[in-house]
């Protein structure tokens, strides 16, 4: 983004998160892993030419830019998130593909709502790592529902933060600590502090949850895969970048986590110790998430 636009970004998280803080210190940026994550809301969304799809929290667009061919000449693909900037972006993107600008629409508005988009007006809602944001969940499947024509689906996939939140000692985001655990304590405390493994929406459900909510508001046929992941974590290939990068867009940088905890020469004794194992990839990093489809009845 050029620096004329970068004054929103106090105020708007996601789009500071989406356009710059993603995919520091990792290689490639964030379409290497998540390509198959968008492949798979894609086949539960089912798409037929012709069809309309909304995506909830569009971001920079991934996946309703991969949905674009699959509805083809006469399908529509409506691109929704709460932040302008964003969807700005998003629409950018879009554009600069060309030949798919006039099936593609932009509507700024919140999952909890789906303002602007009209009743039954969708054949598939799809959803990827929004609804960790939200914190009425239920009143956001209720829009996703109010959105979909008889017989329509939802696609989506979300982290489960809380099979590794708060995270287990001797780590941090990760990588293996233990030689500094007691500064780690502190640098960790600050990201707990700021979103509460109990009480943060990102933290306090799991794929229990999500499948009683949708069949409260009337989704039927649900189809829920959980898959958790026990791994070591990637090696970073660029620490300052590392150092600038956070773990979601409402986290603190890991060097405003440290700035805020330690005292500078607790900081360099703590990042010279993370260094070596975030570097060479040692620890344990769990990821669950889940995916789950359904049907309007
Ligand atoms: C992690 S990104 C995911 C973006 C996109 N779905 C993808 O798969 O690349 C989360 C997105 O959710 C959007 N978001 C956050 N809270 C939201 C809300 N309440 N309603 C709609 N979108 C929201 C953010 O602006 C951001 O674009």
């Amino acid at each position: 983004m050029s620096d004329s636009t970068d004054t929103n970004t106090a105020t708007d998280p996601w789009a500071e998160w989406i356009l710059r803080r993603r995919d520091a210190g990792t290689e490639g940026g964030a379409l290497t892993h998540l390509g198959p994550v968008r492949d798979a809301v894609l086949e539960g969304a089912a798409l037929a030419a012709g069809e309309t799809l909304v995506d909830v929290g569009c971001g920079d667009g991934m996946i309703g830019m991969a949905a674009l061919p699959l509805v083809g000449d006469d399908g529509r693909v409506v691109f929704t998130d709460v932040s302008p900037r964003v969807v700005d972006a998003c629409r950018e993107a879009v554009d600069t593909a060309g030949r798919h600008a006039a099936r593609a629409s932009f509507v700024v508005t919140s999952a909890e709502d789906l303002d602007g988009v009209e009743d039954s007006s969708a054949d598939s809602v799809t959803t990827r790592s929004v609804l960790i944001y939200v914190e009425r969940k239920e009143r956001a499947f209720a829009a996703f529902h109010r959105v979909l024509r008889p017989g329509g689906r939802i696609s989506l996939w979300e982290p489960l933060n809380c099979y590794d939140h708060p995270e287990r000692d001797g780590r941090l985001l990760g990588y293996e600590v233990g030689a500094v655990r007691d500064l780690a304590e502190r640098v960790r405390a600050v990201y707990d502090e700021r979103q509460p493994a109990a009480t943060d929406p990102m933290m306090n459900f799991d794929e229990r949850d999500l499948l009683a909510i949708a069949w409260r508001v009337g989704f039927r046929d649900l189809h829920l895969s959980l898959r958790i992941e026990d791994r070591a974590p990637r090696p970073v290939e660029d620490w300052e970048g590392f150092l600038a990068s956070s773990p979601n867009p409402l986290a603190p940088t890991l060097a405003e986590a440290v700035e805020s905890s330690l005292d500078p020469s607790e900081a360099e004794r703590f990042l010279a110790h993370l260094r070596r194992p975030a570097e060479r990839g040692e620890g344990l990093y769990r990821h669950a998430a889940a995916r789950l489809v359904g049907t309007k009845r």
